[in-house]
Formats: structure tokens, sequence, C-alpha cells
């Protein structure tokens, strides 16, 4: 990446005012080792939540809940989440991020377990976004379940979508790397769906389901 470019990616990570609210929800985040979306998918998450209108929403890997909390300030008021994490500490943290936000607890379905046996029992073309963030070597299995829960119109966000700059070094072989070209090729080759990849944070795609 040339100087400027990185430059570039910089300033747009940086551009993003952060409340306090999130100072803090990252605070959490730092202290149980949960790796947070960077500000500047945070704030790319709340506008497409924002511009999609969506409903009913999906999120696997709620960590200490920055990208919880960026799709609810994005998301109508009416709006169900429901989020997804296997880990009791960091659901612990998020539900602290939301009330510290104001959200009400009737605005989240927040479901402990693994996010495989979870999104089994969601039902097909219900949902107008679902973002993944957890669990990279699995990723390809979320996306497929993705793809089946969402509503034709409806958003498929897929966070850490370089796998922190690896997906393009093709030598680089590890789990979840593979696993995120996997899943990232997945998407782009359907029929049923328009993609872009941005290389905000580290790498968001960006799916949306036609019919
Ligand atoms: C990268 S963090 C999510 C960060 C969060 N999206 C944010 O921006 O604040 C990944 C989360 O996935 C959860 N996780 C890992 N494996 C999982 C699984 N199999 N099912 C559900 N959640 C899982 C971890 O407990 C962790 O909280």
């Amino acid at each position: 990446m040339s100087a400027e470019k990185f430059s570039s990616w910089s300033y747009t990570e940086a551009l993003p005012l952060e409340d306090e609210v999130l100072v803090r929800a990252r605070e959490r985040a730092h202290e149980l080792g949960v790796t947070a979306v960077s500000p500047g998918t945070a704030a790319l998450i709340t506008s497409i939540a924002a511009s999609s209108g969506a409903r009913n929403a999906v999120e696997v890997g709620t960590g200490a809940g920055i990208s919880t909390l960026a799709l609810l300030r994005g998301l109508p008021q009416d709006a169900i989440l429901t989020t997804i994490d296997v880990d009791i500490e960091h659901l612990g943290a998020a539900r602290e991020t939301l009330a510290d936000a104001g959200f009400r607890a009737n605005r989240t379905r927040i479901i402990t377990g693994k996010a495989q046996d979870v999104l089994n029992r969601l039902t097909d073309n219900a949902y107008d976004l679902v973002l993944i963030d957890a669990d990279k070597a699995n990723v390809l299995t979320y996306v497929e379940h993705a793809c089946r829960l969402l509503r034709t119109g409806g958003t498929l966000l897929l966070n850490d979508a370089l796998d922190a700059d690896r997906v393009p070094q093709p030598a680089i072989r590890q789990a979840s790397t593979t696993a995120t070209r996997q899943a990232v090729r997945f998407v782009r080759d359907r029929d049923d769906f328009v993609t872009s990849t941005v290389p905000t944070g580290t790498g968001v795609l960006i799916g949306a389901k036609r019919g």
C-alpha cells in the first residue's frame, strides 16, 4: 500500500465521532480481549442499517456490543435485533453497552449459544439484515445461513472480510483466511446476490439479495 493510500484509510477511520458510550464500550471490549469493529466499520454499519430500513436483523458475534450498538443506532425504532454470542461474559458487557446507550431490552433478542446451533433454528427469508463477525474458521457456514435467512432486498454484512489483510496474500492458507476467501467467493458467485468488498477497517463484504 502506498503511503498516500494508507493515509486515506487512516483518515477515514479517524473521521467518525465516537461518543462516550462507544468509548466506554471499547474499554469493556479491550478489558475482555474482544476485537471490536473499527470506528470506520461501526460508522459503515450504522449508515447501512439506516438506509436499509430493516425491521428484523441478525448479528453473529455480539462481543462487547460495539457492532450491536452500531446496528441499533441505524435501524428504525421498531426494529428487532437478534444477536448471538457463545460467551456469557461478552454478552454481559454488551448488555451494559446497550443499557448505557439507552436502548430498551426489548429491542434486542440476545441469544447465548454457538452460532451454528442458533442459526439452524432461524426462519428462511425472514430477515432484512445479517451481520457476521465471529468464529472465522466457520464463516462459510454462517454466510450460507445468512443467504437463506435474508429476504429479497436484504443486506449481508461480513466483517473482517480481508481477515486482517491476509486474504489478498495467496501464500497464506491458515484456516481463518481460507474460510474467509471461500465465504467471500461463495456470495460473489451467487446469482441472487450482488456484492462489493470495501477496505474499511479489516474489510467488509456487502451483499444485497435480489429476486
Ligand atoms: C470479533 S468478536 C465480535 C465483536 C463485535 N462484533 C463488536 O464489534 O463488538 C467475535 C465474537 O464471536 C464470539 N464467538 C466465537 N465463536 C463463536 C461461535 N461459535 N458462536 C457464536 N459466537 C462466537 C466470541 O465470543 C466473540 O465475542
